[in-house]
């Protein structure tokens, strides 16, 4: 026999439940892995601050459901990044995992993305191939491709004929190193020796002295954001400043994050990149301000990368009143926008990134150093995928 209070207890224990099962439809998690210890810890800092940014200014709300953002520290290790991705989408059941630092850490997390049809949004990690590692990823970061053939151009046309190139020696070091030096040599330019760093704890010394022997026009690098400042000291030290060989780079190298640390070393340096702290538009304005009121250190273009992929992910819930796997996916995709950075538009076909590319150097304004842009190569697809 029930007793009438047992009853009772178990009717309370239904209503309970269908609550939490109202709550969770209602309610639509992100899982953000990132970077946020380990050596690229200044990646994790930069995406999450730009997610947060986004939420501060947006609501916690899209498509009619409260947006929980999880963050997870994959602390830069890939198997844990997998892990992570798995856990997040079996156990937290999110709709969406997001964020990935490095390549290594993006291709770890793809076949949990397409084995579960969880949309994923890399907000970091640059190599062209990633967005072919699973159907289900779209990117609001940039390709390597986009910014080193568009410094090759640049390079070309502005007299520099021999080069040595360095990079750091993993996936979108490959990138660079393979676009840059091919629109070099197709434009007639040659390279004299090319050099790469560990991505773990580099030593730049050994290859700089290559570089001063060598003698070349230019010296081009790619470094993953927060390895730039160390190197600038130790070209600075070497006297290569000093000894006519001139630096020219992607954006990562003269990252906002720590441009002011290389100080006077970083001046005319010029880079092909998508996004600068500088860029003149009221919105960039708008965006560095609030950023910088909230965080007290400068929006790179990783926080720009979370920022915009917070925005995809709202405007595809917005659009699909809160769906999830393939149709929130097939949401995400062909969105444009005016992001901080300029106008993008996401790629329906590749789920990569269109973008401007800027042609920068680094100039001083009172006290602040800057990655001045004075040239826009405009809408510009990743060249890793025209076939
Ligand atoms: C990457 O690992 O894909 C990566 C990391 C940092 C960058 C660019 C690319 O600045």
């Amino acid at each position: 026999m029930i007793t009438r209070r047992q009853q009772l207890t178990v009717l309370a224990a239904a209503a309970l439940l269908a609550v939490g099962t109202a709550r969770a439809e209602d309610t639509v998690k992100i899982g953000l892995i990132l970077p946020m210890t380990g050596q690229q810890a200044s990646t994790g800092r930069e995406v999450e601050a730009g997610v947060k940014l986004w939420m501060a200014r947006h609501g916690d709300k899209a498509g009619g459901k409260k947006v929980e953002v999880i963050v997870k520290d994959d602390a830069t290790v890939p198997a844990t990044t997998r892990r992570l991705a798995q856990e997040l989408v079996v156990n937290d059941k999110v709709a969406v995992i997001a964020g990935f630092g490095i390549t290594p850490s993006a291709m770890a997390a793809a076949p949990i993305a397409t084995q579960s049809k969880t949309p994923m949004v890399v907000m970091a990690a640059a190599t062209s191939a990633i967005t072919e590692a699973s159907p289900f990823i779209v990117r609001t970061s940039f390709t390597l491709p986009q910014a080193s053939v568009s410094i090759a151009e640049w390079a070309t046309k502005n007299g520099i004929k021999r080069v040595d190139t360095l990079v750091s020696d993993y996936g979108p070091g490959n990138d660079a190193e393979k676009f840059f030096v091919d629109r070099f040599k197709l434009n007639g330019g040659k390279v004299i020796e090319s050099l790469r760093t560990p991505l773990r704890s580099p030593d730049f010394a050994p290859v700089l002295q290559k570089v001063r022997d060598d003698k070349p026009d230019a010296l081009f690098v790619f470094l993953p954001s927060g390895q730039g400042a160390q190197f600038m000291k130790q070209f600075a030290e070497r006297g290569l400043d000093k000894a006519g060989i001139k630096l020219i780079a992607t954006g990562d190298v003269t990252d906002d994050d720590q441009l002011q640390e290389m100080g006077p070393v970083a001046l005319g340096v010029v880079t092909a990149h998508h996004y600068s702290v500088a860029h003149p538009s009221e919105q960039n304005k708008k965006f560095v301000a609030a950023f910088e009121k909230a965080n007290k250190f400068r929006p790179n273009f990783m926080a720009v990368g979370g920022y915009d992929g917070m925005r995809v992910i709202y405007n595809a819930l917005n659009a699909t009143h809160g769906a999830t796997g393939e149709k929130l996916l097939d949401a995400m995709k062909g969105q444009t926008f005016e992001s901080p950075r300029g106008p993008v538009f996401i790629d329906a076909q590749t789920r990569d990134i269109v973008q401007d590319i800027y042609i920068r150097k680094v100039e001083k304004q009172g006290d602040q150093y800057y990655n001045v842009e004075f040239e826009t190569l405009k809408s510009v697809k990743d060249p890793g995928k025209v076939k």
